[in-house]
């Protein structure tokens, strides 16, 4: 039965997951812990250290009731029935497999940090994204020293998307739960199901085995990666056709058997996921000897990556081929609207390579603003003078000569357009690097507008 959950990582899956668990599970008590103190402080705090709508509130009603933030102990990890592991997996850039090979060390540390203070029968699970085989490694860890098997070791990966995670986490599409195929291992399985049952439909938690668990999450995140690399690759054929992206999206789309989400041109996929996932999955595909299909795969990271310097391009063709010195407003550094992520974020690039050619930027992002400070500090030579951080974006396109948008925030579509216009240089332009705003409308107004994918409104 069980009763006492730990989970050790308190980061952007940990935090809000053990929030939901809680909230729905009030026989169950739960202990998030974290290696980093500031994040554990972070959670005790009134500001969490992630942003997520709806998650305040959880955490509100269950933070002191049956969950805790709090450092890890061997008393925590004795107590626990359960044990989650939700550390950080991200691609390795040392040594063997660099670039490519998921980072393991933080998965071996929890897994070493268990089998020092756990009581024989605690279920261990693995939420974190791993490579194919990796509940197989951990469970040798665990059972070899002692002998037998006194660790069941599950998958249960985590399908939530950030800045909608509450909603994913209170009505998941599926909860897939991967275990041994041996009697212990599906009663383990059947302990973890017990949980979730609590708030999920029985018929939506699927139980496999452990491998199968582990290669459909790569498999998931790189088909909704690859689509967005197919979309963005039309995007490019768009623009020199005149062919409208949009349009293609919607009557691609409108066949049921491909289905309208996960069609939207932009500057590309960004997050901390789709690409060290594809790169694991590349990995392992290279590993067993499939160099054609990892080579498939990684295209999709590569078409990715084109897209961010087509558009980059683009920027420097329609300011004449200079920005030196130019003022560029930067709507939106976050990866995709209503999270403070910007792990992989696009929006980098972008700002990078603009750096690069000597522009100005003044970055504005409704949440994100403290982790972009971040993310472009320490830039080499006098780059990082050239940036400014302005949560206003009236004032960080005030005095612009081109506005680019990386970040689809709703309330950059609801600004006053005349009234920015107005205090920009002339001609002003706009890069909207998410099809988001209303280009005749913008053109109407007198900027130039520049889109993904559909014909460029230029008053010259
Ligand atoms: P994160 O970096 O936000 O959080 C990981 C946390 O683990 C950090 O706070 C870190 O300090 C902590 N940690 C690392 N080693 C530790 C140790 N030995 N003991 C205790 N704490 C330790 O990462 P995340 O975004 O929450 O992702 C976690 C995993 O979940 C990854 O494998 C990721 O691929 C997967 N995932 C992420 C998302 C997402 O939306 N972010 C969604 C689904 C799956
Ligand atoms: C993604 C998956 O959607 C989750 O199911 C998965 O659990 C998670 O990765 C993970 O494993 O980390 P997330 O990265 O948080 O979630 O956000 P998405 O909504 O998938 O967006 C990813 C990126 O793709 C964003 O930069 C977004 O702007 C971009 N995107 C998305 C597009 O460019 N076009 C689209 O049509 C959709």
């Amino acid at each position: 039965m069980i009763r006492n959950i730990l989970c050790i990582g308190a980061g952007y899956v940990g935090g809000p997951t053990m929030a939901l668990i809680a909230d729905r599970c009030p026989d169950v008590r739960l202990t998030v812990v974290d290696i980093n103190p500031d994040k554990i402080a972070q959670w005790n705090s009134a500001r969490l250290p992630v942003f997520e709508p709806g998650l305040e509130e959880v955490v509100r009603r269950v933070r002191g009731r049956n969950l805790t933030f709090a450092p890890i102990t061997p008393e925590a990890i004795a107590a626990a029935d359960l044990i989650f592991i939700c550390v950080n997996t991200p691609t390795k850039e040392y040594g063997e497999g660099a670039g490519m090979a998921s980072d393991l060390q933080y998965w071996e540390q929890s897994t070493r940090t268990i089998l020092a203070h756990a009581k024989p029968g605690t279920i261990v699970v693995e939420k974190s994204t791993v490579p194919v085989r990796t509940a197989e490694a951990v469970s040798r860890i665990l059972n070899f020293e002692r002998g037998g098997t006194h660790f069941q070791v599950l998958s249960n990966p985590e399908f939530l998307a950030e800045g909608t995670a509450v909603r994913d986490l209170e009505a998941p599409d599926r909860v897939l739960i991967g275990s041994e195929r041996s009697e212990a291992g599906q009663a383990a399985a059947r302990e973890l199901g017990w949980v979730y049952e609590h708030w999920v439909p029985k018929e939506r938690i699927l139980y496999t085995s452990v491998w199968s668990s582990e290669l459909s999450k790569l498999a998931a995140n790189a088909f909704l990666a690859q689509r967005i690399s197919s979309i963005n690759s039309l995007s490019a054929v768009c623009e020199r056709t005149d062919a409208d992206i949009t349009e293609i999206s919607r009557a691609v789309g409108m066949d049921p058997r491909i289905g309208g989400r996960f069609l939207e041109a932009g500057i590309g996929f960004g997050g901390s996921c789709f690409r060290k996932d594809i790169q694991s999955l590349a990995y392992l595909c290279r590993e067993a000897g499939l160099a054609e299909v990892a080579e498939y795969w990684l295209s999709v990271v590569r078409m990715n990556d084109y897209q961010v310097a087509r558009f980059v391009k683009a920027i420097l063709d329609s300011l004449f081929n200079t920005v030196a010195d130019k003022q560029l407003a930067i709507f939106g550094f976050a990866f995709k609207p209503e999270t403070n992520d910007t792990r992989d974020a696009p929006a980098l690039q972008v700002c990078l390579r603009l750096l690069q050619e000597q522009a100005r930027l003044a970055v504005t992002d409704p949440q994100a603003l403290d982790n972009a400070r971040r993310d472009l500090s320490g830039l080499p030579g006098n780059a990082g003078e050239r940036v400014s951080y302005e949560p206003d974006p009236y004032r960080a396109a005030s005095g612009a000569h081109a506005l680019v948008l990386l970040t689809q925030w709703r309330q950059f579509k609801a600004l006053d357009y005349e009234r920015i216009y107005a205090g920009m240089h002339k001609p002003a332009f706009v890069f909207d690097g998410r099809n988001l705003l209303d280009h005749e409308e913008l053109f109407r107004l007198g900027f130039n507008v520049v889109p993904i994918g559909k014909a460029p409104r230029l008053h010259f």
